[in-house]
C-alpha cells in the first residue's frame, strides 16, 4: 500500500497477475472441471483459491480470485467463460437494443458471494487484498466482438461509427465497474485494479478521446467514496497510452514487459508509481533466466519510491511455481525502489524466525 503511494518501504513489495490459476498443482486440484463462474459464486472456495498463492509465494498482496465478466455475467448478459478461450458471449451487444439488457449492476442482490469472499479473506489475510474490475474497452471488446478478438475489429467500428452508441455503452460499463469496485472495498478490499488489458490496440489519440474519459470517471468516482484507496490502472501493450493512463487520477500505472521500467517511469512522470513488468513467457525459461531478468526489473525501477514488481501480464499455465518462488525472494532481498535502510535485510522484520533469503548478514 505505501509503495502504491509513492511512500519509503521496508522491501519492494511484489504479487503476480494470475497468481491464481493453473500454473498451481493446488488449484488444479481443487478447482475442479466446471465453469469458473461457478467457481466464482462460492466463497469459501474462492477465498481459499486466493490464499493457496500467498500461501506459496509470500506475496505481499492477495488477489480476489474471479474474473472481469463477473457484473455484466450476473445481470443476465449471457456470458460463458470457456476454458482455453476465455469470455464468449451468446448475442452480442452491437444495437441500441442490445444496451437495454445491460440493466445497473447492484452487487448485493446480483452477486452477493462475491462481498462474502471479499469479508472472509478480510478476515484471513494478513496482506492487503486486491480488488478488480475489467476496464470499459476491455469489457466493451467482449461484449461487441462476442468473444476474445485478434483484430478487435468490430468494436473498433462500432466507436468511431457509432459514437454515441458507444459512449452509452461504455458509460454503462462505467457505471459496472463503479458499483462492482465499491462493493469490494465495502466488504474489506484494501485496494482496486482496473484490468484494461487490451486497450494497448488503440492509438493515443483515440484512446484520449473514446475510452479515458469514462476510465477517469471511475478513477473520479472511486476515490470520492474511497479516498486515499491505492488504485492501479493496467494494460497490454501501452507503451503509447502510458502517459495518457497517467493522468487518468490512478496512483499506480501497470507496465507490460515490453516497455523498459526506466522509461516507463519517465512516461507516467513522477507523480504516479508503477508496476510490473517481468516477461512472463521467461518465467518458463530457467531459474537463472527468470532471476537475471528479475534483476534487471529492479535496477530499472531505481532507488525512487513507488515500484510494485509484479509480471507484465499474468502467470502463464505452464510455468513452474519454483521460478515465481525464486522471483520473490530476489525482489524481497535486491529492490531498492523506496527501500528505506538498503543495509538491512528488511525481509527479517516480517518473516517469524528467519532472515531474508540472500542477503548477507
Ligand atoms: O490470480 C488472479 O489474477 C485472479 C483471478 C483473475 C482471473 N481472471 C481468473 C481466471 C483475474 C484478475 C482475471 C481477470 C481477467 N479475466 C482479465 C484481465 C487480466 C488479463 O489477463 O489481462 C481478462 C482479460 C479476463 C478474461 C478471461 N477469463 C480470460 C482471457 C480467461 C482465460 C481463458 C483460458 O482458459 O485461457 C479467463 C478465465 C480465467 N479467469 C481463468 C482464471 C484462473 C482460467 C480458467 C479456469 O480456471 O477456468
Amino acid at each position: 500500500m505505501r509503495a502504491c503511494r509513492r511512500q519509503p518501504v521496508e522491501r519492494v513489495p511484489v504479487w503476480f497477475m494470475r497468481q491464481a490459476g493453473r500454473s498451481l498443482p493446488e488449484y488444479r486440484a481443487l478447482r475442479g472441471s466446471g465453469s469458473i463462474l461457478e467457481a466464482i459464486a462460492q466463497p469459501e472456495l474462492v477465498a481459499e483459491l486466493t490464499l493457496q498463492p500467498v500461501r506459496r509465494y509470500g506475496a505481499d498482496a492477495a488477489i480476489l480470485f474471479s474474473d472481469i465478466v463477473v457484473p455484466a455475467a450476473a445481470i443476465g448478459v449471457g456470458v460463458d467463460v470457456r476454458p482455453g478461450t476465455g469470455p464468449v458471449v451468446e448475442h452480442p451487444v452491437r444495437s441500441r437494443s442490445d444496451l437495454a439488457r445491460l440493466r445497473p449492476f447492484e452487487p448485493d442482490v446480483d452477486a452477493p458471494w462475491v462481498g462474502d469472499a471479499v469479508s472472509i479473506l478480510a478476515r484471513e489475510l494478513a496482506v492487503p487484498l486486491i480488488g478488480f474490475a475489467g476496464g470499459p474497452f476491455t469489457v466493451a471488446s467482449y461484449l461487441v466482438e462476442g468473444g476474445p478478438s485478434r483484430t478487435f475489429a468490430r468494436v473498433r467500428a462500432l466507436m468511431h461509427g457509432e459514437p454515441e452508441l458507444w459512449f452509452t455503452l461504455l458509460d454503462r460499463l462505467a457505471d459496472m465497474a463503479v458499483a462492482s469496485l465499491r462493493s469490494q472495498l465495502d466488504a474489506g478490499a484494501s485496494a482496486a485494479q482496473l484490468f484494461d488489458s487490451w486497450a494497448g490496440v488503440l492509438p493515443p489519440h483515440h484512446y484520449e478521446r473514446l475510452v479515458l474519459p469514462a476510465t477517469t470517471r471511475i478513477l473520479a468516482e472511486l476515490a470520492r467514496s474511497h479516498p486515499g484507496v491505492p488504485t492501479i490502472l493496467f494494460g497490454v501493450g501501452t507503451g503509447e497510452l502510458l502517459s495518457l493512463m497517467a493522468t487518468s487520477g490512478t496512483q499506480v500505472v501497470g507496465v507490460d514487459w515490453r516497455v523498459p521500467l526506466d522509461v516507463a517511469r519517465q512516461r507516467v512522470g513522477p507523480d504516479v508509481a508503477v508496476q510490473g513488468n517481468l516477461d512472463p513467457a521467461l518465467c518458463t525459461a530457467t531459474i537463472d533466466v527468470a532471476l537475471a531478468e528479475a534483476r534487471d526489473v529492479l535496477t530499472r525501477a531505481g532507488d525512487a519510491p513507488g515500484h510494485v514488481f509484479n509480471l507484465g501480464h499474468g502467470v502463464l499455465p505452464e510455468t513452474d511455481p519454483a521460478v515465481l518462488e525464486a522471483v520473490v525472494e530476489v525482489v524481497h532481498a535486491e529492490g531498492r525502489a523506496g527501500v528505506v535502510d538498503p543495509t538491512r535485510p528488511a525481509a527479517a522484520a516480517n518473516r517469524p524466525g528467519g532472515r531474508a533469503p540472500g542477503v548477507a548478514t
